[in-house]
């Protein structure tokens, strides 16, 4: 089975061709993707009309382009993927409509897919794939969830963020720091030239005893050190809060997943979204998972943040494990906001 997937949740537009056979794990037969990136970020921020207008253009070139590269043409098409929420009403809109026009020209069946599943499976695709139950951290631009993940279809909300997400964390104190959008890279970035330890930032809720996440606080901890650089800091001293920021961050996601991990007795862990990229989270991570006995796995890099691979992952196993079934029913809805524990 070939299942074509399009993501156009937000600020990326992304085709893939994955195929799935039998009961193994699909594989990737081809993927490609276009940022938004350069085009927001004279404005600090995904506008989303433009962002709607330019899925548009990208979504038909780079599924000719993912069908050249698998050497696949759209008869061999079994099933049309599209990610259906959460996210930008007139963003998703594009990618449904796009995805359904084509399936009934082709006369095939159709798949919504939930964003945050794409994510949460994305590391089926990697050189190291998890196996069933394990704690997901999903932690991008929108979502920080804790989840008890039993198989394809079955997600238990352990705890999530009661404000901020922590991509949204590391966006609102880089541009506080003057790194533009998207901040997370950039902050990371900067960070590696500084000391995680140099300013005392708070971790809120970390000893909360439940499995909640709060960021809000730290964007104004992060302005008020800035403030106190006065009006040209140095160089060293923006590394150093940029380390701090990205230290309080890291801090709060190892300690919670430990705690995820040791309420449900699992001893696997999945991290996925766009903040799973961060290099400092996986090395603080891996460090305790080695002492512990866990493991720990991830999305390839380049699969971490939105892409069209994993809404054709996600779509292929839901199929393949019998949770979801293909629809011609051509008439399609989007869902901006869309609990991931309503699969289950
Ligand atoms: O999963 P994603 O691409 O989009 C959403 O579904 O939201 O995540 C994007 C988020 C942004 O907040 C971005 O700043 C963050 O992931 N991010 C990072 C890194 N790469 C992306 N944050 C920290 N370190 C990184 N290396
Ligand atoms: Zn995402």
């Amino acid at each position: 089975m070939n299942v074509l997937g399009i993501e156009s949740s937000c600020d990326e537009t992304g085709v893939a061709l994955v195929r799935a056979d039998g009961g193994g794990v699909p594989r990737l037969r081809a993927h490609a993707l276009h940022s938004q990136v350069q085009m927001h970020e004279a404005y600090g921020g995904v506008v989303p009309e433009l962002a709607s207008r330019d899925h548009i253009r990208r979504v038909l070139p780079l599924t000719r382009d993912v069908l050249a590269q698998a050497g696949c043409t759209l008869d061999e098409v079994d099933v049309v993927a599209f990610t259906r929420g959460p996210g930008l009403a007139g963003a998703l809109l594009v990618g449904a409509g796009v995805a359904c026009a084509l399936a009934a020209a082709l006369d095939r069946p159709t798949l919504g897919v939930h964003h945050l599943e794409g994510h949460l499976l994305s590391p089926f695709l990697s050189a190291d794939p998890p196996e069933f139950p394990f704690v997901a951290l999903l932690v991008s631009g929108g979502h920080t969830q804790l989840m008890r993940v039993a198989g394809v279809g079955h997600y238990e909300l352990l705890g999530e963020t009661i404000d901020d997400a922590a991509g949204e964390a590391f966006d609102k104190s880089a541009k506080l720091l003057g790194l533009g959008y998207p901040g997370g890279p950039a902050l990371a970035r900067l960070a590696e030239q500084g000391r995680g330890d140099a300013f005392a930032l708070p971790r809120p809720l970390l000893h909360s005893g439940n499995l909640d996440f709060s960021f809000a606080g730290l964007k104004t901890a992060v302005l008020t050190q800035h403030r106190k650089l006065g009006p040209a800091p140095g160089a060293q001293a923006l590394a150093d809060l940029a380390a701090s920021t990205q230290a309080a961050i890291v801090e709060v996601l190892v300690k919670k997943s430990l705690n995820a991990l040791k309420t449900t007795g699992l001893k696997r862990l999945v991290v996925s979204g766009g903040v799973g990229a961060n290099a400092d989270l996986r090395r603080q991570l891996n460090a305790v998972a080695a002492g512990r006995g866990l493991r720990v796995h991830y999305p390839e890099l380049q699969l971490c943040t939105d892409n069209g691979a994993m809404i054709a992952l996600a779509a292929a196993m839901r199929l393949t494990a019998g949770v979801a079934v293909a629809s011609k029913h051509y008439g399609f809805d989007v869902r901006p906001r869309w609990p991931l524990d309503e699969l289950t």
